[in-house]
């Protein structure tokens, strides 16, 4: 499986070639994007549309704003996407949507199967206790940039999904909280990879669900394993939840 890294002179896409050069899923790298390395020791551009080599599949860990040039080339030859940037505008996702009627295209807030399996049990918690407070805490290093979380966004959606209910990002209001909202709260501090506490209180109970990262290296591997996934399927959106209980190695 060959592969277009995008965004590879950033902190994921080191991990990300590295993951590759380690063997995992038997994956090579075919070509390295990023606006801010012109070289390196694969073929490096700036611009996807100056990658001039054939390739099974395109990652992304870059920026939102690269979300039209990538889906614009991978449309046009026909090479399924994964896109694991976060902090797309809603018109950047319709890009990705567009582009998922003609490719594969692989989007997910957060690659690793452990969030995968952390959004199933909430889903299920959240049904057994259809009113219970949920609140969500999620903690990164002090360099994040998008606030929520793409995986607390994720993890929210997956209560809404169950309930309904509308997010309250932070509770900057005085006044009590309502019955019906989803509360996400964002920590920024220090080095931390990436840590997301799901709270669900009944008012007699608290179920505490919670995931922490201990590296980078899940997500590249999950990106890694969802690449492979999608390079033999027909067109189509997919996301982290579709991989669960496959063999990733
Ligand atoms: N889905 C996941 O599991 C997951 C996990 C970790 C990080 N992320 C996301 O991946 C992205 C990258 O994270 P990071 O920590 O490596 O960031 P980073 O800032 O270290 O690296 C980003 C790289 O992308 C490059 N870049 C910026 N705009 C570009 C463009 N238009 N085209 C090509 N390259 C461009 C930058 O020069 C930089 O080298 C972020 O959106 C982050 O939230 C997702």
């Amino acid at each position: 499986m060959r592969v277009i890294v995008c965004g590879a002179g950033g902190k994921m896409g080191e991990k990300l070639i590295a993951s590759i050069e380690s063997g995992y899923c038997g994956a090579s790298v075919a070509a390295a994007i990023d606006i801010n390395m012109p070289t390196g020791n694969y073929p490096c551009h700036t611009d996807i549309f100056d990658v001039a080599v054939d390739a099974d599949v395109i990652i992304d860990f870059s920026h939102h704003t690269a979300i039209g040039r990538l889906t614009e080339y991978a449309v046009e030859k026909k090479i399924p996407l994964v896109i694991a940037t976060t902090g797309h505008t809603e018109e950047e996702k319709a890009l990705a949507v567009a582009a998922s009627e003609k490719i594969p295209v692989f989007m997910s807030g957060n690659m690793s199967i452990g969030i995968a399996l952390l959004m199933e049990l909430v889903r299920r918690t959240v049904e057994v206790f259809p009113d219970a407070n949920v609140e969500i805490v999620e903690v990164h290093h002090n360099q994040k940039i998008d606030v929520p979380s793409g995986t607390a966004l994720m993890l929210a959606n997956a209560v809404k999904e169950v309930r309904g209910g509308e997010f309250n990002i932070g509770r900057h209001e005085n006044g009590k909280r309502t019955q019906s909202e989803i509360g996400i709260h964002s920590l920024r501090t220090g080095r931390v990879i990436g840590e997301h506490e799901v709270r669900i209180d009944t008012g007699s109970q608290t179920i505490t669900l919670k995931h922490e990262s201990h590296g980078r290296e899940l997500f590249a591997e999950g990106a890694l394993c969802a690449a492979a996934y999608i390079s033999v399927l027909e067109k189509g959106l997919y996301s982290v939840s579709d991989m669960i209980g496959r063999d990733c190695k």
